[in-house]
């Protein structure tokens, strides 16, 4: 199997990217991740790109030009897919249009539902039987785009909210990877 080049986007902690990488290792899953880009330059999950020698960038978001300046690193490293894990900006809709393949990406709701932020505690707050978590393709939307895979799970009367996001979580490693897998079932 020719793996495709993937590259992560990030902001913050980089769970997901910590189990995307570990994935990645396993010679049958269908990307290695080549590139990592972050635009908080204190986020946790960059010491995931360094302990794993996984080149990266960060970049300064408020700057006008800073997706021209991703676009130039992503051609440099012949990327195909772009995973979005925890990427807290909107994705132009220029950039959608230049990089021209595969954006995807990981949201903690069984969307269509609950697009946005703070996603547990809106959850509780409208007493919902089940909550999970989504990957869909990426368009200039938020959280919107066709869903290539979801997995949800029973609220217990005992869930609050920081257990919603442990349990989701939890989940989220299982569907990312599983998306992955299925994208690219028949090459
Ligand atoms: C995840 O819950 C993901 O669904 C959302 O942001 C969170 C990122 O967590 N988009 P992490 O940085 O991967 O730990």
């Amino acid at each position: 199997m020719v793996k495709k080049n993937a590259c992560v986007f990030i902001s913050g902690r980089g769970s997901n990217l910590k189990s995307l990488i570990n994935k990645s290792r396993d010679y049958n899953f269908p990307i290695n991740i080549k590139l990592i880009i972050c635009n908080n330059e204190s986020a946790y999950g960059i010491k995931h790109a360094k302990k794993n020698s996984i080149p990266f960038l960060i970049v300064d978001s408020n700057n006008k030009i800073f997706e021209r300046k991703i676009i130039k690193e992503i051609k440099r490293f012949k990327i195909s897919l772009i995973c979005l894990a925890g990427y807290m900006k909107i994705i132009s809709k220029n950039f959608i249009k230049s990089f021209g393949k595969l954006i995807i990406n990981i949201h903690p709701s069984l969307l269509p539902k609950y697009k946005g932020l703070n996603t547990y505690s809106r959850v509780l707050k409208n007493s919902e039987i089940m909550t999970g978590c989504t990957v869909h393709i990426v368009n200039e939307k938020l959280d919107d785009g066709k869903i290539i895979a979801q997995k949800g799970f029973y609220i217990s009367s005992k869930d609050d909210a920081k257990d919603l996001e442990r349990k989701t979580q939890k989940l989220e490693y299982k569907t990312y990877a599983e998306a992955i897998i299925n994208l690219y079932r028949y090459d």
